[in-house]
């Protein structure tokens, strides 16, 4: 049986469907078959209901699932209700109250970090309040979901070199007060350091071969001890003569001459070929045996 996966999370238009992969590990909640008993939650005829659910996804605050007859979609609360920033779908849902609440549609094809959730990363370190800095941040497609996620009282700082994603990066920030734009190269995090106070998480996809030392660099500077790293790895980037399982142990152990202890690792099929991320600690406490 084919992939049935929900529409709203196909690839987008010119972006060829990956085989059918397997999950490594199930995420919690199947986001490819729609849910049979959902139908009973449809709107009523005229509106005014919601259509489908929202529940907390699995152990990450501020990650949601929509569940409706179309299938199940990875969401965040829309920090600025009304604006899409990459064409994704919005969901309005009405409270018991009569309030309405939206979310974005989290498109895994679009976001490595999306694509991580999904494919059963336990720590993100991404939560409300949280302050974050993300290396790489292209558009801004996936710092819009990390910004909908830390929310008002959390930060995003978001560098990227290129000048045109820069642009759109910009235009994304001026309608969300918790993004800042840094048009800078992450291998000199002394330019930006004026801008950047202490995080909670460094998230890099940077795509290059050095990405572990970058990583580290802005560790140095900005990551609180104990700090999250999050490093997504596009294999071919790396080292595109050895197999991808390969480049995966070779990034882990540079990472760890980084001080960042590795938790876990997963691989992001089916969304991105040839892709993990690893998430680790940094400057972990040594435990002291008695
Ligand atoms: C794979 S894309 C990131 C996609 C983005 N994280 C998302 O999910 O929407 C890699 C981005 O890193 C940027 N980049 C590469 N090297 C960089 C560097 N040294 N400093 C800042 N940005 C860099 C590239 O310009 C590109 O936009």
């Amino acid at each position: 049986m084919g992939l049935n996966l929900n529409p709203r999370l196909r690839p987008p238009p010119g972006v060829r469907r990956r085989p059918p992969g397997d999950f490594r590990r199930p995420p919690p909640g199947d986001f490819r078959r729609p849910h049979p008993g959902d139908r009973r939650r449809r709107p009523a005829p005229g509106g005014g209901g919601n259509k489908g659910i929202i529940t907390p996804y699995g152990v990450h605050e501020g990650v949601f699932k929509h569940t409706s007859i179309k299938g199940d979609a990875l969401v965040t609360k829309n920090m600025v209700p009304g604006e899409s920033v990459y064409n994704e779908k919005r969901i309005s849902v009405q409270n018991e109250d009569g309030t309405k609440v939206e979310y974005r549609v989290w498109n895994p094809f679009r976001s490595k970090l999306g694509a991580a959730i999904l494919a059963g990363i336990d720590i993100i370190g991404i939560k409300p309040g949280a302050r974050v800095l993300y290396l790489g941040a292209a558009s801004g497609t996936s710092v819009s979901h990390v910004s909908d996620i830390v929310g008002p009282t959390g930060v995003v700082y978001a560098v990227e070199f290129s000048p045109r994603s820069g642009r759109d990066l910009v235009n994304m920030a001026k309608k969300r007060t918790n993004v800042i734009p840094i048009i800078e190269d992450a291998r000199h995090p002394a330019r930006y350091r004026m801008l950047v106070s202490v995080v909670d998480v460094i998230f890099t996809d940077v795509a290059q071969p050095d990405q572990a030392r970058i990583l580290g660099l802005n560790a140095k500077y900005f990551l609180k001890v104990g700090g999250c790293c999050l490093m997504s790895i596009k294999a071919n980037c790396i080292d595109s003569t050895l197999p991808a399982e390969k480049v995966y142990e070779l990034e882990v152990e540079r990472m760890t001459a980084e001080q960042v202890k590795p938790k876990q690792r997963v691989t992001l099929e089916p969304f991105e070929r040839d892709h993990a991320c690893v998430v680790g600690g940094y400057r972990m406490p040594i435990k002291i045996q008695k």
